[in-house]
């Protein structure tokens, strides 16, 4: 019998965006960050230890080597974390998210954050974030960790509200868990304009962002308006912190746009779609914000009371769209079976 150690680990929405690094190697952002974990939009990735020669990693039932386009750094992060820790035995590891992979939804956040603590669960064969903890991997030590395989898997760590600040120095960053999921029960109803790999990886185009004559007037902007973030999220004013999370998204596109090479994540549709929902808003029709990753899919953030309305103009308005509906969460969760 083999211990196996199964991990489920949600994606997250940012409010205020990470786009940019200070240090590429030492993933050291440009900016503090903010987002909401989300609930049942998840990676679910298990681990065993393996005798073989190297580690075996399947996703959605197909094998992927060391040479994969999108999932290197898979192999990648596992030879940080051995060569860090001194693990040195191989694990079996299988994976799958519940969306779309690379279209928007973050899935290095949800994967890698999953990755990270089904390898390290399993290297310390430890059954539950207690057991991680004695053995040197608290909650904040996995979401460092974390964000060294993709930034933003970092935040997915914890559950609720969380927050990731640069610090005055790579290794003074902190990740924080601000506010539990119960603080505030916001959704996130997501309207999907594409399915397929974006064009350019998020993590190739944080390099870029230095190019844009926008992005030094992004970054000096940040602490000003997560301190307006932060009392909107603290007071639950959804009408101080939409127009916010609105702003927001359009000002790390406009960095997007306006790098050398330029970036469009937007496509027609999902800008047309954003023209019709600001003005069905204006109507009085639901109160309901939009953000926007890396991809073209929308965001819509709202809550709860505004589902019913939300959903029936979509459904009016936009019959062939498809959605996800997910909610803030509570975080990832481990346990340990057998095979
Ligand atoms: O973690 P990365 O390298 O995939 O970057 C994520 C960047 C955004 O999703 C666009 C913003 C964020 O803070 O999650």
């Amino acid at each position: 019998m083999t211990e196996i150690y199964r991990v489920s680990s949600p994606s997250n929405i940012a409010f205020l965006k990470y786009w940019g690094k200070k240090d590429p190697v030492l993933q050291w952002p440009a900016n503090d960050s903010l987002s909401m974990t989300l609930n049942s939009l998840a990676t679910k990735t298990s681990a065993y230890i393996n005798d073989a020669p190297d580690h075996v990693f399947h996703f959605q039932g197909e094998s992927l080597g060391r040479d994969h386009k999108s999932f290197h750094k898979v192999f990648k992060h596992l030879d940080y974390l051995s060569e860090t820790f001194a693990f040195d035995q191989k694990l079996a590891l299988s994976s799958s998210n519940s969306f779309p992979t690379g279209a928007g939804v973050a899935s290095s956040a949800s994967g890698l954050s999953a990755l990270t603590i089904a390898a390290v669960a399993a290297w310390t064969q430890s059954g539950s974030f207690g057991e991680l903890q004695e053995k040197g991997f608290s909650r904040e030590h996995l979401a460092h960790l974390s964000r060294i395989g993709s930034g933003s898997a970092g935040r997915s760590v914890f559950g609720g509200y969380v927050q990731w600040q640069a610090g005055t120095h790579a290794d003074k960053q902190k990740i924080l868990p601000l506010y539990d999921a119960s603080h505030w029960n916001l959704c996130d109803t997501v309207a999907l304009f594409s399915h397929t790999e974006k064009s350019k990886s998020s993590t190739a185009a944080h390099g870029d962002a230095w190019s844009s004559p926008l992005f030094s007037t992004r970054i000096a902007g940040a602490p000003e308006r997560m301190q307006a973030m932060l009392k909107a999220l603290h007071t639950r004013d959804m009408s101080a912190l939409g127009p916010l999370l609105e702003t927001e998204a359009l000002d790390m596109h406009a960095v997007m746009m306006t790098t050398l090479p330029a970036q469009h994540y937007l496509t027609y549709e999902s800008t047309e779609f954003l023209s019709s929902f600001r003005r069905a808003r204006q109507e009085g029709k639901f109160e309901a914000y939009f953000t926007i990753d890396a991809g073209p899919n929308i965001h819509i953030i709202h809550e709860p009371s505004q589902a019913h309305s939300l959903q029936s103009w979509l459904k009016d308005r936009f019959p062939n769209l498809s959605l996800l509906f997910d909610k803030v969460g509570e975080g990832p969760t481990l346990e340990r079976g057998v095979i």
